[in-house]
């Protein structure tokens, strides 16, 4: 069959669906080019797994854009990626619009520049009455600081009497990290052949479905998101239980 969207079912789409989107520096140094205009072509791929993503129903899509480590990479590469972030969260708000996506942000925002945080608080705020998907950026995020934020704030809450450590749960949990109110990514996807999670929502993705490609992200079409939905509905997500119970639950509803 060669039409791919076809063969999705949307009865049974992931609610949430993460990508780890990577390779673009080695897409750009196979062409000979800087690692930058490897991140330029990535915009492409980010528009396409967006209006797929919406398109199909899928309720909300992660893209990790920038990592804590990122801000490691040499002060060029850094400074070129903050002004394509702005240049594109101005220029693409209008295929936010388009589509009813909303914005979101995830990550330690205030370690943002100024003008790249304001143009990216203009663009949530403009695209927040949206009601179909919600697009969830992670720009300087890592699931261990997120975690360590968590448990700060937790603690607190222990040390201002207004929780007690006994009535901690894992919802607790779930509630003071930045994803709260979020449901869990059911797929995660990760480009470029690196078999790893990088440091990406980490108590998130404690039950997802991992879906590994090794397309560089400047390649990652629509047709790659319909091929990782398809291998996703083809998994059985047993949840600790026996297959047999999982087949029984499915014929009593
Ligand atoms: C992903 O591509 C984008 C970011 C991490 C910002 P990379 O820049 O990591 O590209 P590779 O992995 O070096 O090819
Ligand atoms: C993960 O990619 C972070 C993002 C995609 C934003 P990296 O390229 O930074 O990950 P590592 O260094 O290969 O693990
Ligand atoms: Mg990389």
């Amino acid at each position: 069959m060669n039409n791919l969207k076809e063969q999705i079912d949307p009865q049974r789409l992931p609610n949430h669906v993460a990508i780890i989107m990577d390779g673009n520096g080695r897409w750009a140094m196979q062409q000979g080019m800087e690692r930058t205009f490897g991140h330029e072509n990535g915009v492409t791929s980010v528009r396409e797994a967006a209006e797929a993503a919406a398109e199909i129903g899928i309720k909300y899509l992660t893209l990790y854009a920038f990592s804590t480590e990122n801000w490691k990479r040499p002060a060029d590469e850094v400074d070129a990626l903050m002004n394509l972030l702005v240049k594109t969260i101005h220029s693409e708000t209008h295929t936010l619009q388009k589509n009813n996506i909303r914005l979101k942000a995830i990550g330690d925002l205030g370690s943002l520049r100024p003008e790249t945080r304001d143009e990216l608080f203009k663009a949530i705020d403009t695209t927040s009455s949206n009601s179909g998907m919600t697009l969830i950026l992670a720009l300087s995020y890592s699931a261990r600081w997120e975690i360590t934020e968590a448990v700060k704030k937790i603690a607190k809450k222990v040390q201002n009497n207004t929780l007690r450590t006994e009535e901690i749960s894992s919802s607790t949990i779930s509630d003071n990290l930045t994803t709260a109110g979020i449901p869990d990514p059911e797929l995660l996807i990760r480009t470029s052949g690196e078999y790893r999670i990088s440091n990406f929502l980490l108590w998130q993705i404690a039950y997802a479905e991992l879906y590994f490609t090794s397309k560089l992200w400047p390649d990652f079409r629509r047709e790659d998101l319909y091929e990782a939905l398809i291998d996703f509905q083809s998994r059985e997500r047993r949840f600790g239980q026996t297959s047999l119970q999982i087949k029984k639950d499915q014929t009593a509803n």
